[in-house]
């Protein structure tokens, strides 16, 4: 009897321990989860530095439901937090935890304002009134998002007008990267009231230059280093697109994105259609890496495109003033960078929507015209929003 009692007790202890063990690594993994999932606004000391003589630093812009944060170091925007659909913060764009890492990073781009011009030019060449230009070939034989430092490596003035507004300039010399003039470029970044990031491009030059600026933000709707973005559903507003040679340059036609993987025209998962080899384009930008012709519904702001995160059901229209966008999916990420919160930027986690004029714009004449004059002023909107699928 007292061994049967010795037996029962030692039983129910023992069944209690394992279940305690078992509550306790139930907690440590939810607690490991909300640790995960918890997206915070990176620290702003983590941004203060000195680079080229200058001061970087990260703004926070805040208004009721978004709030996001930008350095001055290119012009990035580093974080974007917006509510999924239980209402849980959610930081929308990939990007680092400190400046270092920015400098340190590679082609990425992340978050960045490129320019002088963003996107390709062929072999780095164009001519302006007869006047051939060369500018820094740093992709293969072309000239890509601006040159060697481009505008996404240099440190901006920075201004933070007031909660939600912050204006970043910068000047670019004349004969910078091989463009001509001297060139003012002003951007500002805006929080509207309708949970929305606004960004405005404004610039001017001294001599005829060309000019294509750009926001070569990574989306991941899901949280970025969350994992894939091939179940997002895509909708880009084009019945046409600009395909490539093999170096991702334009061929300077314009094709119809019907009966092809290019047509969004309806919400479609990136994935769908990304790896399907026989198509040449696909295999050209080893997934999506095109410029869509974008439908134009007036000359001022349009929709451009409505992505939907899989699992957050956040949505975000994207609306610009630009004739094109660049649907880029990530393909050459590669987990080889650790992006906030000790993730990793793994192949195909986040895609760009880049808001522009086609690439190799100056080599084309028949596209829309890049060309910049002393007098005139640049001009350019771009809008995304974000809110939570009804
Ligand atoms: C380009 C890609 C490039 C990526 C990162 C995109 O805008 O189209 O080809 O790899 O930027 O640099």
């Amino acid at each position: 009897m007292r061994n049967l009692f010795s037996i029962l007790i030692f039983a129910s202890l023992a069944f209690i321990a394992c279940n305690n063990a078992q509550q306790n690594k139930q907690q440590e993994q939810n607690s490991d989860t909300t640790k995960s999932e918890s997206m915070e606004t990176p620290s702003t000391k983590a941004f203060q530095q000195n680079i080229d003589a200058k001061q970087t630093n990260l703004y926070v812009l805040k208004n009721k439901n978004i709030e996001a944060a930008i350095t001055n170091y290119g012009a990035r925007v580093v974080s974007l937090l917006v509510p999924d659909k239980n209402g849980k913060k959610t930081d929308v764009v990939v990007g680092f935890d400190n400046v270092n890492d920015y400098t340190q990073g590679g082609d990425t781009y992340f978050g960045a304002i490129v320019g002088r011009y963003g996107n390709r030019i062929a072999k780095g060449k164009f001519k302006l009134d007869g006047k051939g230009y060369t500018l820094a070939t740093n992709n293969g034989a072309n000239h890509l998002h601006g040159g060697n430092k481009g505008f996404s490596r240099e440190v901006w003035d920075a201004q933070q007008l007031n909660d939600t507004t912050l204006q970043l300039t910068y000047v670019s010399k004349d004969g910078e990267e091989g463009y001509p003039g001297n060139f003012t470029s002003k951007v500002i970044y805006t929080l509207t009231s309708n949970e929305g990031l606004k960004i405005d491009y404004e610039a001017t030059t001294d001599k005829k230059t060309v000019v294509n600026l750009t926001n070569h933000s990574y989306f991941n709707l899901n949280g970025q280093g969350s994992g894939t973005i091939l179940n997002h559903l895509m909708m880009i507003n084009a019945d046409k697109y600009t395909p490539v040679d093999s170096t991702l340059i334009p061929t300077g036609k314009l094709e119809p994105v019907k009966n092809t993987p290019f047509d969004f025209r309806s919400p479609t998962a990136i994935g769908a259609r990304i790896n399907d080899t026989s198509n040449i384009q696909l295999k050209y930008g080893k997934g999506y890496d095109h410029n869509f012709v974008l439908n134009k519904t007036n000359g001022g702001l349009s929709k451009a495109a409505e992505v939907l995160g899989d699992q957050s059901d956040i949505l975000m229209n994207v609306y610009t003033d630009q004739p094109g966008i660049q649907f880029y999916t990530g393909n050459f990420m590669d987990g080889s960078h650790t992006i906030k919160g000790g993730k990793k930027d793994d192949h195909r986690t986040a895609f760009c929507l880049e808001t522009q004029h086609y690439p190799d714009s100056p080599n084309h004449l028949q596209f829309p015209s890049t060309t910049l004059e002393p007098g005139k002023v640049y001009k350019t909107t771009t809008l995304y929003e974000f809110s939570v699928k009804k």
